[in-house]
C-alpha cells in the first residue's frame, strides 16, 4: 500500500474509549447526556473521515429528522478494512466455519477482505450498478455474503439483505418497495441437512417485476439453476474478469465512493403491527460510531479475540455484530454457515474448541434449545477460550440464563443480555461485559447516549413502584442515539406514525419493560401485536393476511403464546368454509400457504378453527381475549359483555388445542 495513504488511513486499535469500570461507566454516561455533541465527536475522531463533520447532531422527533456528523464525508469500508491494512493486512478478518465439519474452514484476512471487497465493487460497476441504487442480497452464510455487502457500501449502492428462510413472495414485495435493481443470490445454501435452493425463489419472485436489471449468482450447492440470458451472470466470472481490471502491480484496489454521513447505507425490512414489512433505513456515519461503540463496549473486546455472533446477516445482530461492529474494530469475526443441532447439538462446542472462540454471542432460542439435550454434547469440549457470552432477540428466562451461565461459561464468564431492535442499530440497553453489573433476565443499564422512560398508556412518565419496588410501563427513548434510524424506505410519514407519534416527542420501542431501584431495565416484552417467534420478529396482520389468502378461509386471528423453544408460538383460530373435511390436511395447507406467502418461520404452531371470533360492535378483534385463551387461561378472560356474541367465547375456550 501506499506509504502516505497508509499513514493517512491508519489507527491503532487501542480502544480508547473502552469503558473499564462501573464508575467510568457512569462518569460516561452522565457526560454522553449532558453534553451530547461534544460526547459524540470524541468518539467520532476514532474514525476515519475524509472530510470532517460540520455539526454532531441535528434532531427533532416531531418530523422526525435526525442527523448525525452533518457535513462529514467518508465511507465506512475504508474504515472497516483499509485502515487496517497497514498493521493487521494478515490478522484474519472473518474465519468462516461451513455447515459440513469436514469441509475446509476459511480464513479471510484483512487483506484479502480487502481485495475481494474491492473486485466485487469494480463487479457492481461492471453491471451498472451506481451510488444510491438499492442491490438486494438473498445468499446463505458465506463469506461471499459479507463481500457483497462490503461491495455495495464501497460503491455507495444502499444493500438490503434478506434472509434466506424468506419465501418468493416476500421477495417480491421487498423488490418493490426498494426498487431494487441488482440482486446477488446463490444457487442454494446448506444449512443442517438440507439443501435450500435460492436461485430458484429469486426467478419466482422475479415473475412480473420490472426493475431488476441484473441477478449474479454465487455457486455454493452445485444445485441445477436456470440462467436467463441478458440478466443473470455468474459471481465466480464477473469477480475473475473484475480482477484483471483492476490489479495494478500485484495489487488489486478500488477505490471508496466519498459518502455523505447522512447517506443510507443500507434497508433492512422489518415486521411491524400493520400487514406490511418496513424498510428501516439506517445512515452512514451514525452506524458505524453506534456499532463500533457498543461492539467494543458491550463485548470488551480485545485485539485478537475471536468474536462469535450466531446470527444470520440476514437480520440487524448479523449486519451489526458479525459484520460493521467487529470489522470497523479491525476485530476477527467467525462466521458460521450451520445450524447449532448438526451434524449434532454439540455442533457450537465443537467450533468453540475448535476456533478458541473468546466471545459467544446467541439467541436464548437456540439457548432453550440446547438445554433440551442436556450437557452431554458439552462433555469433553474444551470452553476454556471463552471469556464472554452474550444474548439478544428475546427476553432470556433465568433457567436459561443459569444454564448458559453454569455450562457453558462454566461461572467465569460474563453475560451480556442486549436489548436492541433493527431500528436502533445496535444494543441500546445491555450490561458491559464484567464491567457493569449482570441480573439474569435483565438487559440492565442503557448505554452512554441511551435516555430511556418509562411511559403509561397516555404518555406519562411512570415515577410509581408497585409493591415490588418495580416502575413498568412503555420503553421509549427521549433523544437521538447516533444508531437510530432515519426513515422508512419510501414512507417518511410510516416512520413517524410508528415510533414518533404515539407518543409526542419521544421514540416508541413497542416493547413494555420494568425498572427497577437501581435503574436496571428488564424487557418483559412487545405492547403492540408484533410476535417474537425464536427471537424475530413477526407481524400479526401479516400472518393473518398470508392465511387468509387460502382459498378456504374466510378470516382468522393470530396470538400469540408460551412456547418452551421459541419464546412465543403463534397460535392461529381460523373461520374456515372450505370443503375439506380432514382438519389435519386443512392445517397442513393452511401452513404451507403461509410458508409460501411469508417463509417458513411464520407457520402457525397451533391452528384451531372456529365458527367465528369474539369482535366488539365495532368489528373489532379482542385479542386480549385470545391471548389469554391461547395462554391456556380460562378463568378471567376479562369482560366479555361488550362482544357482539360473547357465547362464542366458551366455543373457542371448549375447542382449545
Ligand atoms: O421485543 C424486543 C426483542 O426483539 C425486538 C427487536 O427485534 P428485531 O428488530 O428483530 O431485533 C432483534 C435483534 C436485536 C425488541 O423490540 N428483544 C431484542 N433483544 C432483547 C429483546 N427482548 C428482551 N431482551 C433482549 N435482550
Amino acid at each position: 500500500m501506499n506509504r502516505r495513504l497508509t499513514n493517512k488511513l491508519y489507527s491503532t486499535m487501542s480502544y480508547a474509549y473502552q469503558i473499564k469500570s462501573l464508575e467510568q461507566y457512569q462518569s460516561e454516561y452522565k457526560k454522553s447526556v449532558e453534553d451530547p455533541e461534544k460526547f459524540w465527536g470524541d468518539i467520532a475522531e476514532n474514525f476515519y473521515w475524509r472530510k470532517k463533520w460540520e455539526s454532531v447532531l441535528n434532531w427533532n422527533f416531531a418530523e422526525p429528522k435526525i442527523e448525525w456528523y452533518k457535513g462529514g464525508k467518508l465511507n465506512i469500508t475504508e474504515n472497516c478494512i483499509d485502515r487496517h491494512l497497514a498493521t493487521m493486512a494478515d490478522q484474519p478478518a472473518i474465519i468462516w466455519e461451513p455447515n459440513n465439519p469436514e469441509e475446509r474452514v476459511r480464513t479471510v484476512t484483512y487483506a484479502r477482505l480487502h481485495k475481494r471487497v474491492c473486485q466485487f465493487a469494480q463487479v457492481l460497476k461492471n453491471n451498472g450498478v451506481k451510488k444510491g441504487d438499492r442491490v438486494c442480497i438473498y445468499m446463505g452464510m458465506v463469506p461471499e455474503l459479507a463481500y457483497a455487502v462490503l461491495g455495495c457500501a464501497r460503491i455507495g449502492a444502499i444493500h438490503s439483505v434478506i434472509f434466506g428462510g424468506f419465501s418468493a413472495q416476500s421477495i417480491a414485495d421487498r423488490l418493490e418497495d426498494a426498487q431494487a435493481t441488482f440482486i446477488v443470490t446463490c444457487d442454494g445454501a446448506y444449512r443442517g441437512g438440507k439443501d435450500i435452493p435460492l436461485k430458484s425463489v429469486i426467478d419466482e419472485a422475479l415473475i412480473g417485476n420490472k426493475t431488476v436489471k441484473r441477478v449474479i449468482v454465487y455457486t455454493r450447492t452445485r444445485t441445477p439453476v436456470s440462467m436467463i440470458k441478458g440478466r443473470d451472470v455468474w459471481w465466480e466470472d464477473e469477480m475473475e474478469y473484475a480482477e484483471t481490471q483492476i490489479e495494478k502491480d500485484g495489487v488489486v484496489s478500488f477505490p471508496a465512493e466519498e459518502m455523505d454521513a447522512e447517506d443510507p447505507l443500507f434497508i433492512l425490512y422489518t415486521s411491524g403491527s400493520t400487514g406490511k414489512p418496513k424498510g428501516v433505513v439506517h445512515s452512514v456515519a451514525g452506524y458505524m460510531v453506534w456499532t463500533n461503540y457498543t461492539f467494543v463496549n458491550v463485548f470488551q473486546y480485545q485485539p485478537g479475540d475471536i468474536h462469535f455472533c450466531t446470527a444470520d446477516i440476514g437480520w440487524i445482530t448479523g449486519h451489526s455484530y458479525i459484520v460493521y461492529g467487529p470489522l470497523s474494530a479491525g476485530a476477527t469475526s467467525l462466521m458460521f454457515e450451520g445450524i447449532p443441532t448438526w451434524p449434532d447439538a454439540g455442533r457450537f462446542w465443537d467450533i468453540v474448541e475448535k476456533h478458541k472462540v473468546n466471545c459467544l454471542y446467541t439467541a436464548p432460542t437456540a439457548i432453550r434449545s440446547l438445554m433440551t439435550f442436556g450437557t452431554e454434547p458439552i462433555k469433553g469440549k474444551n470452553l476454556s477460550s471463552l471469556k464472554i457470552l452474550g444474548t439478544v432477540g428475546e427476553p432470556i428466562n433465568e433457567e436459561a440464563w443459569h444454564w448458559y451461565d453454569e455450562n457453558i461459561g462454566q461461572k467465569k464468564c460474563p453475560i451480556v443480555d442486549t436489548w436492541w431492535q433493527t431500528e436502533t442499530g445496535g444494543c441500546l440497553i445491555s450490561n458491559l461485559a464484567g464491567v457493569t453489573p449482570a441480573k439474569a433476565s435483565w438487559a440492565t443499564l442503557p448505554l452512554p447516549g441511551v435516555q430511556p422512560l418509562l411511559v403509561d398508556e397516555n404518555g406519562k412518565e411512570v415515577t410509581e413502584k408497585d409493591e415490588n419496588g418495580l416502575m413498568k410501563g412503555n420503553l421509549c427513548m427521549r433523544a437521538p442515539w447516533p444508531g437510530i434510524l432515519r426513515t422508512t424506505y419510501g414512507d417518511h410519514e410510516r416512520c413517524r406514525t410508528n415510533y414518533f407519534a404515539t407518543y409526542p416527542n419521544l421514540y416508541f420501542t413497542g416493547d413494555g419493560a420494568l425498572k427497577d431501584e437501581n435503574g436496571f431495565y428488564r424487557i418483559t416484552g412487545r405492547v403492540d401485536d408484533v410476535l417474537n417467534i425464536s427471537g424475530h420478529r413477526i407481524g400479526t396482520a401479516e400472518v393473518e393476511n398470508a392465511i387468509n389468502m387460502h382459498a378456504g378461509v374466510v378470516e382468522s386471528a393470530i396470538v400469540g403464546y408460551p412456547h418452551d423453544i421459541k419464546g412465543q408460538g403463534i397460535y392461529a383460530f381460523v373461520i374456515y368454509n372450505g370443503h375439506h373435511g380432514d382438519e389435519a390436511l386443512r392445517r397442513q395447507d393452511i401452513s404451507l400457504t403461509v410458508a409460501k406467502i411469508i417463509g417458513p418461520i411464520a407457520k402457525p404452531d397451533k391452528i384451531q378453527f372456529v365458527t367465528g371470533l369474539p369482535k366488539t360492535r365495532s368489528g373489532k378483534i379482542m385479542r386480549r381475549i385470545l391471548r389469554k385463551i391461547a395462554e391456556g387461561e380460562t378463568e378471567n378472560l376479562g369482560d366479555t359483555s361488550t362482544l357482539l356474541d360473547p357465547a362464542i367465547v366458551d366455543e373457542i375456550k371448549n375447542g382449545k388445542i
